[in-house]
């Protein structure tokens, strides 16, 4: 008999791609939909049960052990950098997390300095982070969601966000002007599964490396 295991899937964009993988390594996920309200779905067969989680907690999930293994973007783990192995690059979900600002204000530093700059992201840690390390201070405004309004009504100069096809930019008059992150999907484990669990989940490891 095997070990069950917990597998964290990430609502939203990456949702389908992600579903994917585990159906192309043979688990059953027929009744797993993504607007579904259900939020734990079982393959009794395989010994797997699904968590539906949004993105942002599957790292927490996984620390803890209520996951043993889950898929998240690689922007979500390195802001919140919680003790998870990341044992896999899945090579989907590719985006990139940019420094943008208004097209208008392109090739002009800030007016009054960038002490006094602020700057709008759902990424605060990392933004901090960056712009310490290339010696600049800027006053960081967390917000969760529609990140591109913030400079067109004034709450923030620059913004710092995720970019796909650089539509969201270009549809609200904005440019990246830097690079922080490149960004993809990972697969993640739980530290101690790695080892309670090794043989199942170093099996599904492998199998995942032969589907990407
Ligand atoms: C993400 C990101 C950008 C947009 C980038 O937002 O924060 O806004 O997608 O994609 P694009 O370059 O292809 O236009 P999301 O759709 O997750 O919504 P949110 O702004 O509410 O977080």
């Amino acid at each position: 008999m095997k070990e069950r295991l917990t597998i964290a899937l990430p609502k939203g964009r990456n949702f389908a791609q992600a579903l994917r993988l585990w159906q192309l390594i043979g688990f059953d996920t027929r009744e797993i939909t993504d607007d579904t309200r259900r939020l734990i779905f079982e393959d009794p067969v395989h010994q797997v049960r699904f968590l539906i989680l949004r993105p942002t907690d599957i790292p927490t999930y996984v620390e803890y052990g209520a996951a043993d293994m889950g898929i998240v973007g690689k922007d979500i783990l390195a802001e919140q950098d919680r003790d998870v192995y990341e044992p896999l690059d899945l090579r989907f979900g590719f985006c990139r997390l940019v420094v943008a600002q208004p097209a208008d204000l392109t090739g002009r530093e800030p007016v009054s300095g960038w002490s006094t700059m602020r700057v709008a992201t759902k990424f605060p840690h990392l933004t901090e982070k960056y712009f310490v390390s290339t010696g600049r201070q800027v006053e960081i405004i967390k917000l969760y969601g529609s990140i591109e309004l913030a400079p067109l009504v004034g709450l923030a100069e620059r913004i710092v966000d995720l970019v796909e096809t650089g539509k969201t930019l270009q549809e609200n008059g904005l440019v990246e002007v830097e690079e922080i992150l490149k960004v993809s999907a990972r697969l993640v484990v739980n530290r101690a599964s790695q080892k309670t669990k090794y043989e199942r989940i170093t099996a599904i490891i492998d199998a995942l490396k032969e589907v990407i």
